[in-house]
């Protein structure tokens, strides 16, 4: 345990980062935001008085019981999964997104600060907007030390998720909304708070993944920010990868797919539960991070990989493909459910998976575990059809995702939640603005008892 000293104490006894004025991409999307706001506020108001008692669904005893699945309890303009063509960034599908986003210099990827941009103003950012927020993120991006220390204090085994969400649950103490809200700011304004939090946080959170990596599997050989990088290649730089352009490309690419999936997945509902009690974006993000962490959620990613290689240690010279499918066929009768296959919502290949499929085909198309995983998509989606269970045969953001990082010696299965965390602040923030920009209200559904349901049913005589 790291003990504070006498001087320490006094350091943080202020709040240490918070910028007194915002930086000019902060003040840009607060003047498209502030922009937008009579228009939008005025479409919820319409539908909430003229249509407030328009029925949207029914909801079963079989979801109440099933993890209210399918229930639609909420409204994200950030983003919408479409069953058929997958994640909609503010409309944008994945190949439209690699496309029409500002790319870093001297690559075809994205910066990731255009991509924020787009999440937050809902509008396409031209090269120079991109560069602003890349811009302002630099300006934020130092840590104070406390947040440090409050990693290195924990017992080595920590997990990495842990660390992560501590990191930001400490940082909290510097929350720009928590301060002006303790002063009586307007519940107008509310948001311009939140988004100064979401500046810092989100600035700040690729410092602290690399601290947490570094320090568990690098010795604590940290390496400092490269400040010609964007945010994600210097992510990527931080955690060892300052000469690797490749993997610097598979940081931006990595940050975009991976950053919102609509607002009623698990992470993003807790985010935004916990913000729906006034609790600033740290207390949400945290809390966010811990649903994350879960192995139904954002743990998916390692069991793939851990499968993958499990199949190879089988094969270790690669399977033909008869060999495979009788042993994927052995696998599914004897009830084993295949890693990074299948969705909740999708019904088709997920375009998260596609982009990635391609990135590793262009660069490493002669990696084993890339093979190995190319030649699970060619037999077991005819698999899992005909097996007949899975309402989508297709595979998911997860299957691959794992395999490149092993491919680029980011083999720590348990970071991988954290580079996801790293990328998925970016639309828990962004919903977290939003939903103060428009006033939203304080969570609070309804709970019911068993004997309560069953008194009710009982009276349907069914
Ligand atoms: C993603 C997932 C949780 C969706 O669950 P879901 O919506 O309940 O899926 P379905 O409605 O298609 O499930 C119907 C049946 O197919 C089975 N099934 C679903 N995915 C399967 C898979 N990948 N392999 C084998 N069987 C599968 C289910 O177990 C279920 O069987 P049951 O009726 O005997 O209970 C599920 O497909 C899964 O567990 N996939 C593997 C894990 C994974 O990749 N997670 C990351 C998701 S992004």
């Amino acid at each position: 345990m790291v003990a504070y000293t006498g001087s320490e104490k006094e350091k943080i006894g202020q709040p240490s980062l918070v910028l007194s004025t915002p930086g000019p991409a902060v003040r840009m999307i607060q003047e498209k935001i502030a922009a937008q706001l009579p228009s939008w506020r005025s479409r919820v108001g319409r539908l909430t008085r003229e249509h407030g008692n328009y029925k949207i669904c029914d909801v079963t005893v079989e979801q109440i019981y099933g993890g209210i699945r399918g229930v639609q309890i909420q409204v994200s303009d950030i983003s919408y999964v479409d069953p058929s063509q997958g994640i909609r960034l503010r409309g944008y599908t994945i190949p439209e997104l690699m496309t029409l986003l500002p790319k870093a210099p001297g690559t075809e990827y994205p910066l990731v600060g255009g991509l924020y941009y787009l999440l937050l103003v809902d509008e396409l950012p031209s090269d120079e907007q991109a560069c602003m927020v890349e811009e302002e993120w630099r300006a934020r991006s130092t840590v104070p030390d406390y947040v440090y220390q409050v990693i290195q204090a924990m017992p080595e085994d920590t997990h990495p998720m842990t660390l992560l969400s501590q990191a930001i649950l400490a940082l909290q103490r510097e929350s720009v909304f928590s301060r002006e809200y303790a002063r009586g700011i307007k519940k107008a304004d509310y948001w311009e708070a939140y988004l100064e939090d979401s500046f810092n946080l989100t600035a700040k959170l690729p410092a602290i993944a690399a601290f947490i990596y570094n320090l568990k599997y690098r010795q604590g050989d940290a390496i400092p920010p490269d400040p010609a990088q964007d945010w994600a290649a210097n992510f990527a730089a931080m955690i060892g990868y300052g000469d690797n352009q490749e993997y610097q490309d598979f940081s931006r690419l990595v940050m975009v797919i991976h950053s919102d999936h609509e607002g009623a997945n698990v992470s993003a509902h807790a985010s935004h539960l916990v913000a729906s009690a006034l609790s600033d974006v740290y207390y949400a993000c945290s809390a966010g991070m811990d649903g994350l962490a879960g192995p139904l959620h954002g743990l998916a990613n390692q069991e793939c990989l851990r499968w993958l290689l499990d199949v190879k240690a089988i094969f270790p010279d690669l399977p033909n493909p008869e060999a495979l499918e009788t042993f994927l066929w052995e696998q599914i009768n004897a009830g084993a459910i295949i890693p990074g296959y299948g969705h909740a919502v999708l019904r088709t290949t997920d375009p998260r998976f596609t982009v990635q499929y391609e990135f590793a085909k262009k660069y490493m198309p002669d990696d084993k575990i890339f093979r190995l995983a190319s030649q699970v998509y060619d037999v077991l989606p005819g698999i899992l059809t005909r097996q007949g269970k899975v309402k989508n045969p297709w595979p998911n953001v997860d299957a691959i995702n794992g395999a490149l990082q092993y491919h680029y010696g980011v083999t720590q299965f348990d970071f991988y939640t954290v580079l996801f965390g790293v990328s998925r602040i970016l639309g828990l923030t962004a919903h977290a603005v939003w939903s103060r920009a428009l006033g939203k209200p304080i969570e609070r559904p309804k709970s019911l008892t068993t004997r309560l349901l069953e008194e009710m049913v009982s009276k349907t005589g069914r």
